[in-house]
């Protein structure tokens, strides 16, 4: 068993998982603010963008193959080395998924 360093850029906060545990258990454990919504890798609200290190997330199945390279579901992910995570980064087909819905929302007749 191994114990990484996860760092959270933007914030400064760092968290020591172990290689046997998920990244968002430890954060919960630590009073990290790390989203999170079904816990087994299926909404993508947990998603952080990889900056630096490597995780292992054999069930993350909101993501890619590709996108598992540059992503962490953290509800799934477990260390694989240190890691530079950037939280509440989500995979390009979900964020066009959500620049679509929020041009389809309200707001464009309100001026009448
Ligand atoms: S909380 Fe839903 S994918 Fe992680």
């Amino acid at each position: 068993m191994s114990t990484y360093t996860v760092e959270f850029v933007g914030t400064g906060e760092t968290v020591q998982v172990e290689d046997t545990e998920t990244i968002l258990s430890r954060c919960l454990d630590e009073g990290i603010a790390q989203e999170y919504s079904c816990r087994v890798g299926m909404c993508l609200a947990c998603s952080a963008e990889i900056i630096e290190g490597e995780v292992t997330q054999p069930a993350a199945r909101g993501l890619t193959e590709q996108e598992m390279e540059n992503y962490a579901l953290t509800c799934m992910a477990r260390p694989q080395s240190d890691l530079k995570l950037d939280r509440g980064k989500y995979p390009p087909s979900i964020e066009s998924e959500i620049e679509a819905d929020a041009s389809t929302g309200d707001g464009a007749a309100a001026d009448d």
